[in-house]
Parts: C-alpha cells; structure tokens; sequence
C-alpha cells in the first residue's frame, strides 16, 4: 500500500509564479484592509470595493502558470497517496496535475450565491459584477471563506492529517487559524517537512525545516521522497 503524503500549501508555493502572498512587505494586506475586502460587514459596506479586489486577483490567475514546485507536488503521486490541503484559492495545483485537493480558503474560479451557499458556480476567470445573479435571483459573490465565516472543508482537513504518514508544509506564515492548528494533528511518527525562507522554529520539534524557496526545495525534497521508495523495494 502506498504511504500517504498530506500537502499544506499556503501563498508562499505560488509566490513563484508571480501571486502576491498576503503578509509579505508588499503583500496584499499592506495594500488592502482585510476588514474592507476579507470579512461579510465589508461586503455589506462596498460590494464594488470586495468584487474588485477578487475580479483583479481572479483575472491575474488566467495569465500565470503553475511552477516547479505545484509541478512537483502532482509527481509525488507517482509513489504516494497525496492529498493537497491548500489555503490558497488559486487554481495552480488543479494546473499542475494533482488529482485530490482541498481548498479550505474557497476558490477564485467559483462564485456562488447570497442566499444558498451550496449554490456554486464555475466561472473561470471571468469577472463577477453586481446584478450577476444565481438561480434563485440573489447576487453572486466570490466563493471565498472571509474572516469570521465557517471553514467547512476544516473536519475533514483534520482527519485527513491525522491520518498521515507524512505531511510537507510549504509557504505559509502559520498565522490563519483553523488551517494553522493543522500541524497540531499530526499522528506520533509522521514525518513533517515545513518549507518557507522565513520558517519559524515555533510548529514543533519533530519538524524539519527547510529555509528555502518552494520553487527549489519541493522539486528536490520530491526527488528523494521518490527515490527512497525504489530504495525501500
Ligand atoms: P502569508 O502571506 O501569511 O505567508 C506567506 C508565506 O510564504 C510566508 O511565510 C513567506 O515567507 C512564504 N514565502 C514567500 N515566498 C516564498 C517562496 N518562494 N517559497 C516558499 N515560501 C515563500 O500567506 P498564508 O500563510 O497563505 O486567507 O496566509 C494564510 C491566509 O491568510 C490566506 O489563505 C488568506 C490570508 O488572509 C484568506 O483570505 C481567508
């Protein structure tokens, strides 16, 4: 049986592939108020001001591509059972070839409705304007989780650690709960890579740390993750 690799990926794995992270200097939150664009009141106060920050970012994904990090995380498949757990609504690990993700951020190419949220819809990288309504006659919004809303995605992102034997956790400041509580459900045993340039040494001991770029790190740690399975046979 194959062993599982559960992969937490924040903005720092598409960072290469020219999306802004959020807490970086010149991340997105040093140019925007999260209250403004990120949370429901804000989206009552300016619905213009909110579908404008998401039309922009989403329209900016139609013109950039996956890197050599989201590439390498879909070869891991190749001798794992991968699992991809993302807080990031891009659409570059579905670009690069992983089978199975889950956004717990929600998704830039989806709008869904106002009044029923199990009404989502495909959108690609169009934009979505006030009057775009669903099919129950409400406005559309992004299908994003903001500040303060459920993550739904989150019981079944736990069990999914829980159950494995190796978790790889790439470019993400760990700020953002319920997503950063992850890593505290790691079972006894798991292996925990964590690969950011600016890593902190806070998510535990059993963890190694890889100070390095995504772009660099992930191909290679996916190299000797493969090879040490050939070994192993
Ligand atoms: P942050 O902006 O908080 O953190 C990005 C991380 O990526 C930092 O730790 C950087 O050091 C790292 N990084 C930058 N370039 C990198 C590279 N080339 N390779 C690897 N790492 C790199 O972004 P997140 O942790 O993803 O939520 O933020 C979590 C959540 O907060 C987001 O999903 C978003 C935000 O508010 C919502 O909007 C709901």
């Amino acid at each position: 049986m194959k062993k599982k690799i559960v992969v937490l990926t924040g903005a720092g794995v598409s960072a290469e592939s020219g999306i802004s992270t959020f807490r970086d200097s010149n991340g997105l939150w040093e140019e925007h108020k999260i209250e403004d664009v990120a949370t429901f009141k804000g989206w009552m106060k300016d619905k213009d001001l909110v579908l404008k920050f998401y039309n922009t970012r989403r329209t900016q994904l139609g013109t950039v591509k996956p890197n050599d990090a989201h590439l390498a995380i879909a070869k891991l498949e190749e001798g794992y059972d991968v699992i991809v757990v993302t807080q990031n609504v891009d659409d570059l690990h579905e670009r690069a070839g992983s089978s199975k993700i889950i956004h717990l951020h929600g998704e830039l190419t989806k709008a869904r409705s106002t009044v029923n949220p199990s009404l989502v819809y495909d959108i690609g990288y169009k934009e979505i304007h006030r009057g775009d309504m669903c099919e129950k006659g409400s406005q559309l919004r992004p299908h994003i989780v903001w500040f303060g809303e459920n993550v739904p995605m989150m019981d079944e992102a736990y069990e999914i650690v829980m159950g494995a034997d190796i978790v790889i956790i790439i470019g993400t400041s760990m700020q953002v709960y319920p997503a950063a509580g992850l890593v505290e459900v790691t079972k006894p045993g798991a292996k925990v890579y964590f690969i950011d340039p600016k890593a902190s040494g806070d998510v535990g001991s059993e963890v190694e740390i890889i100070r390095e770029k995504a772009g660099t790190a992930v191909p290679r740690l996916v190299e000797e993750l493969l090879k040490s399975i050939t070994i192993e046979q």
